[in-house]
This record gives C-alpha cells, structure tokens and sequence, in this order.
C-alpha cells in the first residue's frame, strides 16, 4: 500500500513556507475528539490541513511554522507520554516521537502551549491561520497575542497582520502528486471492488442497508478503515433524495439502486456511484434514461483535459441532458434556449462534480479571478451527473416518474486528458446486468 513518505511531508511544509510573508508565523491546529455520550466518542480523524502538513494521527497537535527561523522552523505541540492514559487509550508519540518519527525540529507537551507560543509570535509581523473556523481556536489565538500586547511597554513586539492560511495551503492541497494520486487510485479501486460485490448481492428483498453492509465490509476489507462519507443507499424514489442516507427501506423488484459511496484510504477519498436494477434487468424506462446520463457522462469525462475550464465538464453534461431530454419529450422547446433557462434543473440540480482529495469534497478554489478555473495535471475531480425524476412531477408521463440515475467516476488530470481511477466498475448497462447475472448469490 502507497503511503506518503516522510520526504513529502518535509516537502509540503517547505513549499507552503516558501510562500508565506518574510518575518511570518502559521499555526495551523490539528483536530480534537468529540464526545459521543459519556466516556464514547465519535471516531477520530484528524483535520486534513494538519495532516496533509504533519501525517500526525493524534488529537490535540499543533503545529508551527516559523519560516527563517534559525533555531527550529517547525514545531510541533502534542499531547504528552502518559503511561496511565496510553494503558487506556493507547499510544502517544509524545514530543521526543514528534521529533523522532514526524520531523518536527523542535517539540513540546500541547498543555505549555499558552506559555511557548506567544513566545514564537512575538517579534513576528504576519500570523497566518485558520479563520472563523474554529470558534475555540481563535479566541485562543487571540488570547496569545493579547498575551504579547500586555508586554509591548516592555519592548515586546505583536504580530500587526492576521492572514487566512486556507487559500495558500489549499491551492497546494488541490493539485496532487504521484504519491497521492497512487494512493487515491487505490481507494478507488478497493471501493470499484465493494461497488461491485453490491451489486452481485443485490435482489429483490434485500435491505438498502444490507448492501450498505456489503459495501462496507469490502472497502474495510481492502484496507480502508472508514468511508470517506457516509454511504448512500437509495432503492426506487429514494434514489431521487441526493443526500439520502436513511438506508432503511427493502429493496423491491422493479427498482432501480442508487448506490455513492467510497472508502477512505490513507485520509484520501474516493466517491463512486452507480444505478443498477434491484431484479438485474432495466426496464425500457430506466434503460432509456440510463443510457442518456451515461452519455453525458461520457461526454463530460472527455471534456477532462489540461487547459479546459472547471466548468466545461457541466456545460457538456448540460447540453447532452437538454437534448436528450427534448427528444424524449420531458422538456420542449429549443436546446439553446433551454440551456440559457436552466430547464434541465427540476431534473438535474446539482453540477457535475467537485474537487476529490482528503476530502470529499475537497478543498481549492473553482474560481481564480473570476474566471472559472483552468484545469492542470494532477487535479482531481469527480464526474457525476444525473437525472431524477421526483414520483411528484406531475408534469412528466408518469412512466418516467421516480426513476433516479447518478453515475460517478473519479477523474484525475493528465498531461493528455485524463485517468479515470474508478474504471473498474461497470457502467455500461450491458455489462452491469451481465455482472448481476453471474453473481452466484442471486443465483442460489
Ligand atoms: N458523495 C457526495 C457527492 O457525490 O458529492
Ligand atoms: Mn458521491
Ligand atoms: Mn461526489
């Protein structure tokens, strides 16, 4: 399994301080657990920011970027050895970890936090952090400069300048290297492989959930230790519900499935779905449907290429839905005309994809400047459009009513066009019905 090097982590934090201010400080906080109920809480993941940074897993870090700094420029706040906690709760690095196994140039206990940073702020111009993110966390990092400005009648010198660290940090994020796009072609694959083992388990009768479970068990099996998000599970109408993560209805013969869902692999994302017929066969209805959003898939995906705006894989989604729409009779009127209304949006209302990396929707901007953003090798994006016919469109012929399609790859920019990592997944109808077909469950 692909992990990123240590090299890289080095690599990383000397690229973004290479762009920040000269006489600068970041702070960038890694995540806190959050309680469940009583001594339970949610499971843990750190923030992507932190990690992306740092690759260190533990709750309560910090960490400190002191670029030009002679005596340490990165300097990491962790939580101490505690061998009664560690007997409950497992392991710390600590800080002497910090420097051993995570490169910090200098580390200390996170509880002397109050007393060293101001300390590293003092005399520095420029403070670049998070934002307005963390309610906790700018109060404190407000508390530490009023700590240096208590000082200024005896020399001490307050940061004057506040930046947002999240827009150099996240353009960074945004185009991967070869090690995250490895490790991301991976959790595409392993969810490709729980995608499938879905769809082989499917038959009328089943449980949305239970193939939520399959899903699962598949991904955990390939070695991702959670999803990247929680699963959507969407059996006939519920397909048409885009955040429907309910999962609790039987599946019924005649339905179509609405499966999304990834797993997490080395905190990298990936984000998949596809539309099968719960009984292994479409009906003409969702057959017809099927094959036009197909189609706009497919024409979306070959818009992928290096130089092409953010927004020419939508605009090529749009256009081939209109018309498909128009020839099937479920809008009327001129395609141009239509596409300048924005008709297609009772049947299709979210755009065609988004950034894909740590995080499911990932960071990076999709405007720069006000144009929408020019496409470079190594960025990552989702294709997934749709069409969802509500069963209350009373509009439409009633045939069409409650049928939900959304088919999602995950795309990665090339030099010449672009990967799809999620490849090996059938979408093509024909081979989605034959993969059901052999399926030794459905057949016992
Ligand atoms: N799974 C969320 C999305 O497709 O954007
Ligand atoms: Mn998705
Ligand atoms: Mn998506």
């Amino acid at each position: 399994m692909t992990r990123i090097s240590r090299t890289e982590f080095a690599e990383r934090r000397q690229q973004l301080m290479e762009q920040l201010a000269p006489g600068s400080i970041a702070i960038i906080p890694g995540a806190s657990e959050t309680i469940r109920n009583n001594d339970v809480h949610h499971p843990f993941r750190q923030n992507s920011d932190f990690m992306y940074l740092t690759g260190f897993a533990e709750p309560d870090a910090v960490a400190v970027l002191v670029p030009g700094r002679e005596a340490a420029q990165y300097i990491l706040f962790v939580r101490d050895k505690d061998p009664e906690r560690e007997i409950w709760d497992g392991y710390r690095a600590g800080p002497e970890g910090a420097v051993a196994d995570y490169d910090a140039d200098d580390a200390f206990p996170i509880d002397d936090i109050d007393d060293i940073l101001p300390g590293l702020m003092e005399g520095r111009s420029r403070v670049y952090s998070h934002m307005g993110v963390d309610a906790g966390f700018d109060h404190q990092l407000m508390a530490w400069v009023n700590q240096i400005r208590a000082r200024v009648r005896l020399g001490a010198r307050p940061p004057e300048d506040f930046s947002d660290i999240a827009h150099l940090l996240h353009d960074q994020r945004l185009v991967k290297s070869e090690q995250e796009i490895a490790i991301m072609r991976e959790a595409a694959q392993l969810s490709a492989r729980a995608h499938k083992r879905a769809m082989q388990a499917c038959q009328p009768g089943v449980m949305e959930y239970q193939l939520q479970a399959e899903i699962e068990h598949e991904c955990m099996l390939g070695g991702s230790p959670w999803p990247a998000y929680p699963a959507i599970v969407g059996a006939g109408d519920h397909a048409c519900v885009l955040h429907y993560i309910e999962n609790a209805a039987p599946i019924k013969d005649g339905d179509l499935v609405l499966i999304d869902a990834g797993g997490e692999l080395e905190y990298y994302a990936s984000d998949i779905t596809r539309t099968f017929p719960a009984n292994g066969r479409f009906s003409e209805e969702q057959r017809t449907l099927y094959d036009l959003v197909l189609r706009a898939q497919l024409a979306s995906i070959e818009a992928v290429k290096p130089g092409a705006t953010w927004i020419e894989p939508h605009e090529a989604t749009v256009r081939v839905l209109t018309e498909g729409l128009v020839e099937l009779g479920l809008l009327k009127g001129d395609v141009d005309t239509l596409i300048e209304h924005n008709a297609i949006k009772p049947f299709y209302m979210h755009k065609t994809g988004h950034w894909l990396g740590m995080d499911v929707h990932d960071v990076g901007d999709y405007k720069v400047g006000g144009e929408w953003r020019v496409l470079e090798p190594g960025m990552v994006l989702t294709i997934e459009p749709g069409l969802y016919i509500s069963p209350n469109n009373t509009d439409v012929d009633e045939k069409w009513r409650g049928i939900g399609i959304r088919i999602e790859d995950d795309v990665v920019v090339t030099r010449n066009g672009c990967e799809i990592l999620s490849a090996d997944v059938p979408k093509d109808p024909t081979e989605i019905e034959a993969l059901m077909a052999s399926s030794e469950q459905r057949l016992s």
